[in-house]
């Protein structure tokens, strides 16, 4: 090889290392296929175990509200194995040094061993870190070890509240494993009933569904109403069908619940205004309001410093039929469930014992929050009148003491009717095809 063909390749050689050196500096990456300096692979998986201890992972958010940290990592962590944590990024295509996670596990264990858990970790400066890993302290961090999670609304976190494209987003904690394995009435109600009451979006954690109901939520998908989180938990842990450790043992609270609604919160916290958290079995019903956002920009107004909405639950028997069967609608007959239209007494509650509450939340004001109360927030919590707003939970009867003649009627849900009965229709029609 002449000279000057040496030094023309040696010339080409260094403005290519020149450049790929700028463009991963400016954030850019070049040679997509090639492998990075960051070992190991982005975790695909909603949970994925924490290499060398009993832990999971579930996602990373950027969050600045908490001084010295700016990224969380909501997780599931088992509270006897406490561990000291290390974070690494991936900046730029190169590992980044270690440095102390901050670990805090949530206060509400109902006795389980595994308690939803936050890490809060500190980006490197000069680190356009967009992946995230744990390492536990005594551990040297390699490929095997090694699962990065994309950190999640870093560029969201920029964006106004009030530009905010959801008014409304409803998390659905949990979708049971075989409780709702078949298409129930039920679902389509609460679902469409939301829809109708103004909320914009609702967020789905799957960890089974059967071929009907699964037909059916992946249409909600489509046209963007529905988002589902695939939440195989159960390939992770021992499930308790119950929510207090010394009644039902396993490993954790009702499917993890607790830690699909923190999830919920930080997953809508740049995209939507509120949040309600709830479940698939009640509707959070407006009593002087004809949908949730107007009911929630007057609390709003009538509150400006409260960022937590408490709602009252109320019991509506299944085991009382309204007399009629005016809503006895043939199409339904086929389609196991509840047809909540024929249930219209209501439970007086009885408030010399503890009554549960659902929340409706500011979510860029909520840290931490439990199933009937948010844990850590800034800002006050607010219980709205039942007159105005409660939860119509149609189930088996809390006081079966009560007689029907003690019990309330209760219509609300007939204001609906002439749009629920055909978007039901509707909906059941897609879910057939
Ligand atoms: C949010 O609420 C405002 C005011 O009520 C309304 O104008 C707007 O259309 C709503 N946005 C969505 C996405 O529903
Ligand atoms: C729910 O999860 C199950 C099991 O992983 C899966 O087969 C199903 O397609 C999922 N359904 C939706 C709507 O995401």
């Amino acid at each position: 090889m002449s000279f000057k063909r040496k030094l023309c390749l040696f010339a080409v050689a260094t403005l290519v290392v020149v450049f790929v050196f700028w463009s991963s500096r400016m954030g850019i990456t070049v040679f997509m296929g090639l492998p990075t300096m960051c070992p190991g692979q982005p975790s695909e998986e909603t949970i994925t175990r924490l290499h060398g201890t009993k832990h999971l992972l579930v996602s990373a958010y950027a969050d600045r509200r908490v001084s010295g940290k700016d990224i969380r990592i909501i997780g599931i962590f088992n509270r006897y194995s406490a561990q000291e944590l290390h974070c690494v990024f991936c900046c730029q295509g190169s590992m980044s040094g270690q440095s102390p996670a901050t670990v805090l596990l949530h206060s509400d264990n109902f006795g389980y061993p595994y308690v939803t858990t936050d890490v809060l970790c500190q980006t490197p400066a000069g680190c356009k870190g967009s992946h995230v890993a744990l390492v536990p302290s005594q551990l040297r961090a390699t490929t095997e070890n090694l699962a990065w999670l994309p950190v999640r609304n870093l560029k969201e976190a920029e964006q106004e509240e009030a530009r905010l494209p959801f008014n409304l987003t409803v998390c659905i904690s949990v979708l049971f494993e075989n409780f709702n394995n078949v298409l129930q009435a039920a679902d389509l109600y609460i679902l469409e009933m939301y829809r109708l009451l103004g909320v914009n979006k609702v967020v789905i954690y799957n960890i089974s569904s059967g071929p009907e109901l699964d037909r059916l939520l992946h249409s909600y998908s489509q046209e963007g109403f529905l988002e589902t989180v695939p939440w195989p938990i159960n390939w992770h842990l021992t499930l308790s069908h119950g929510w207090l450790f010394s009644e039902s043992g396993g490993d954790l609270h009702y499917f993890r619940q607790l830690t699909t609604l923190n999830e919920c919160i930080y997953r809508s916290m740049h995209q939507s205004r509120y949040v309600l958290l709830n479940d698939l079995d009640e509707i959070i019903m407006p009593y002087q309001h004809d949908d949730l956002p107007s009911l929630i920009s007057d609390l709003q107004q009538q509150h400006p410093d409260v960022h937590e909405f408490r709602i009252e639950n109320h019991i509506f028997p299944k085991t009382h039929v309204e007399p009629s069967g005016k809503f006895q609608l043939p199409q339904w007959e086929g389609v196991p469930g509840l047809n909540i239209l024929q249930h219209i007494y209501r439970e007086e509650p009885d408030y010399s014992i503890y009554h549960p509450y659902k929340m409706i939340v500011r979510p860029r004001l909520v840290e931490q929050t439990s199933v009937h109360e948010v844990l850590k927030k800034s800002g006050k919590s607010y219980k709205v009148p039942r007159e105005v707003c409660r939860i119509i939970h149609v189930r088996t009867p809390l006081r079966a003491s009560l007689k029907l003649e003690q019990l309330h009627m209760d219509m609300r849900l007939w204001d609906f009717h002439q749009k629920l009965i055909p978007s039901v229709n509707q909906a059941l029609r897609r879910a057939g095809e």
